[in-house]
């Protein structure tokens, strides 16, 4: 990312210079709704994310500068001084959840910029959280851990920004390491890399250009079928607390007890998690053949199953399977985003073309395109 539009906005705006900052947005090859259920997950940072310019102040106030949104906010530290900019609603969080944990407050002034697409389930947000959580950490020496700083920008999102999501986007803002995806357990925190290099493929996204908005949307309902669920489950099997410790046997046991909608979510969740082990397991030995058919049956479950997925989002998924893509499914937390699509080399334009020319005569806008690159996760820049 250029940095030089954030230092000139900087200098404008607060006449010195401060220390520059950049967290990534993620994507996942594999295990979508499975961090909440206490699951694994297979994300990796991406090339796109946040770059923040940022300086204590001598003042207890936050002042912040959007540059994408030329929009400008000051805030105290106080839990009744949240902004009303909902932007700002993700740095505030973060401040604040820093305080709850026993930082000290202190003002600072900020400029940030992304070039992560908005809304396309790249989660922009947890790289905003990301950037502001790792600089602040290292510019006032609070000390946090790594995964301390993600679960501050977990925490963000759900007390001030009304998402009860798992803890993937975060880890992986975090913890990405360039070529590698992260192998997470999201029940223990326990993680390890593993490496991503598809020879003769390429990973691309195909944004389906449709609103992605997790606030106040089913998401939350998902997360809560999947807890009556486990709940029922928990009565048979004192050991099983979340999803990711059930199987398909358990969950059978109370089809009777729990509604016809829970089952299905459920049901999802349980398979995914058990694609998951066996995408890594394909991974290790590159046998990309299973990778790609675990990640269509991962598109089927959310569209059929968990019912996360849009016209838009299938027509894409139809699309790649007609170009012979290898593996292709819905990315993220659903309604509107991406596909990420696993594409040989050989069948590279011809999807693209294809993908951009159907999408267009049947929606009447063209989708975009992201070619993707496993990059490093959050870090200060020296420059
Ligand atoms: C969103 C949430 C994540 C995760 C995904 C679905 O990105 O923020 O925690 O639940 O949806 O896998």
């Amino acid at each position: 990312m250029d940095t030089t539009i954030v230092r000139n906005s900087f200098r404008e705006k607060f006449g010195t210079s401060g220390v520059l900052y950049f967290s990534p947005g993620r994507i996942n090859l594999i295990g979508e709704h499975t961090d909440y259920n206490g699951g694994y997950v297979l994300p990796g940072a991406i090339d796109k994310g946040i770059l923040t310019e940022i300086t204590p102040n001598t003042s207890d106030r936050v002042r912040v500068y959007s540059l994408d949104l030329n929009d400008y906010v000051e805030f105290g530290l106080d839990e009744k001084d949240k902004p009303s900019a909902s932007w700002a609603h993700y740095i505030f969080g973060v401040c604040r959840e820093m305080i709850k944990r026993g930082a000290r407050p202190h003002g600072f002034d900020a400029v940030f910029s992304g070039n992560v697409p908005l809304g396309a389930g790249l989660s922009s947000s947890a790289a905003l959280e990301s950037t502001f959580a790792f600089a602040l950490n290292d510019l006032f020496d609070y000390d946090f851990d790594k995964k301390e700083l993600v679960l501050i920008g977990q925490k963000t999102e759900h007390n001030y920004c009304g998402v009860n999501c798992g803890i993937m986007d975060q880890f992986a803002s975090i913890f990405g390491k360039e070529g590698n995806l992260v192998r997470l357990d999201c029940s223990t925190m326990e993680y390890e890399y593993i490496p991503f290099n598809p020879l003769g493929y390429k990973l691309v996204l195909v944004d389906s250009v449709t609103k992605h908005e997790l606030v106040d949307s089913p998401y939350n309902k998902r997360r809560q079928s999947c807890e009556r669920a486990a709940a029922a489950i928990t009565v048979n099997h004192p050991h099983v607390k979340l999803l990711g410790n059930a199987d398909l046997e358990m969950l059978k046991e109370v089809k009777k007890l729990i509604s016809e909608e829970d089952y299905m979510r459920a049901q999802y969740a349980i398979q995914e998690n058990t694609r998951l082990i066996n995408t890594c397991e394909a991974l290790k030995q590159g046998d990309y053949q299973t990778v790609g058919r675990n990640l269509y049956a991962t598109h089927h479950g959310m569209s059929k199953l968990y019912e996360v997925s849009t016209i838009e989002l299938d027509f894409l998924n139809d699309t790649a399977k007609a170009c012979g893509v290898t593996g292709s499914r819905m990315m993220g937390g659903g309604f509107g985003g991406c596909t990420i699509n696993l594409v040989a080399e050989d069948k590279y334009d011809l999807f693209i073309d294809t993908a951009i020319n159907r999408f267009k005569d049947k929606f009447g806008k063209e989708p975009k395109i992201y070619p993707v690159k496993i990059s490093q996760g959050a870090r200060r820049l020296n420059e």
